[in-house]
């Protein structure tokens, strides 16, 4: 009966640095297994997890809970990615798709929501900056999912 009450705990909150640790370690096992973005972590710029994984710690501590010192530009190793290989709507809707697969598994509550919402934002952001305010927000592929595409949510990953 115990081990029935565990498994039906509902998931936590993002409390801090440690959850986000967790977090971001799973999100970015999955985004360099993933077919579509993994070659730009592996092959473009060819990505040490266990280095990327502070700064980009700093990131989403410094976004969520104002903690983290990061002075670092999202923009840049982005630019370069794009000037390499061509980062399209339907890369930036797979981030999007993994980020919110990702945080969906492990969290729950307004910080969770803020955190998938922040990653959307910034995601078109990029995208605006690097492809161009007029380019488009779907592709032929599985798409981007815009910000005001919230119902896709829970789309699956695939
Ligand atoms: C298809 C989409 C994306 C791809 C392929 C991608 C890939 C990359 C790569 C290869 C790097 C460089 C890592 C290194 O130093 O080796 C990077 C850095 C980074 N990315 Fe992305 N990224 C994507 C979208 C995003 C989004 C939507 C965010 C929003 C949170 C983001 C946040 C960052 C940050 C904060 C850095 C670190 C900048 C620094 O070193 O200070 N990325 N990304």
């Amino acid at each position: 009966m115990n081990e029935h009450r565990a498994a039906a705990r509902p998931r936590a909150d993002i409390t801090g640095r440690e959850d986000l640790a967790v977090l971001l370690r799973r999100f970015y096992t999955a985004a360099f297994a993933d077919p579509r973005i993994g070659p730009f972590f592996t092959q473009i710029a060819g990505t040490d997890l266990d280095a990327h994984l502070p700064r980009i710690t700093d990131f989403w501590e410094r976004a969520l809970f104002r903690t983290a010192d990061y002075k670092g530009s999202a923009l840049a190793p982005h630019r370069a990615l794009h000037s390499a290989r061509q980062l399209t709507a339907e890369d930036f809707g797979r981030w999007v798709q993994l980020w919110r697969a990702a945080i969906d598994g492990l969290y729950e509550g307004p910080l969770a929501e803020r955190a998938k919402a922040q990653g959307e934002r910034v995601a078109l952001t990029l995208y605006r900056r690097l492809a161009g305010a007029d380019a488009p927000l779907t592709g032929r592929g599985p798409g981007f999912v815009p910000l005001a595409a919230l119902e896709l949510r829970s789309a699956s990953v695939h």
